[in-house]
């Protein structure tokens, strides 16, 4: 019956899921890389929330488990450690300061070029960390050092 499919529907997603890890272990040490496979993925905990991105930078393939995390428009954003990038925890978007050239006094202000990391769905059941494998009919920039740190098992340069 429709019950029954509906549960069955459900099974299929959670079998799909990914683990990462123990709530409490990520929750100590804020921040963890996962595997999906062979995707590449870094699991924040940070102000009380979960968050992963894909792990390389969208710009260079920076590594961004190494990156420091900062307020910034009263959005966390992670900072490449590479070249500084801003990108939101929450959005995956890439942000930039702009100057409005009609306005002289105006100081800069903080613009998205859009979203330019991919974002994973983290899911937290039961004390287990899970996220849920990437929508691959869309693509993001960050995918391009996804595939090559898969390629070439680990290595971007
Ligand atoms: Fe991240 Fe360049 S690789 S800012």
């Amino acid at each position: 019956d429709s019950h029954n499919s509906t549960k069955e529907a459900d099974k299929v997603e959670t079998d799909s899921l990914v683990y990462v890890g123990r709530e409490e272990d990520i929750k100590r040490s804020q921040r963890v890389i996962a595997s999906m496979n062979g995707r590449e993925v870094v699991v924040f905990y940070y102000e009380k929330k979960f968050y992963a991105l894909d792990s390389r930078c969208y710009h260079a393939g920076g590594p961004l488990q190494l990156a420091d995390i900062e307020d910034i428009n009263g959005q966390p954003c992670i900072i490449c450690p590479w070249h500084k990038y801003k990108i939101t925890l929450a959005t995956g978007e890439g942000l930039y300061q702009a100057i409005d050239p009609t306005e002289p006094s105006a100081t800069p202000k903080w613009k998205s070029k859009g979203v330019k990391q991919r974002i994973h769905r983290v899911i937290v059941d039961n004390g287990n960390v899970y996220v849920t494998p990437p929508d691959l009919s869309v693509s993001f920039d960050s995918d391009f050092y996804a595939d090559k740190l898969k390629k070439t098992g680990g290595s971007i340069e």
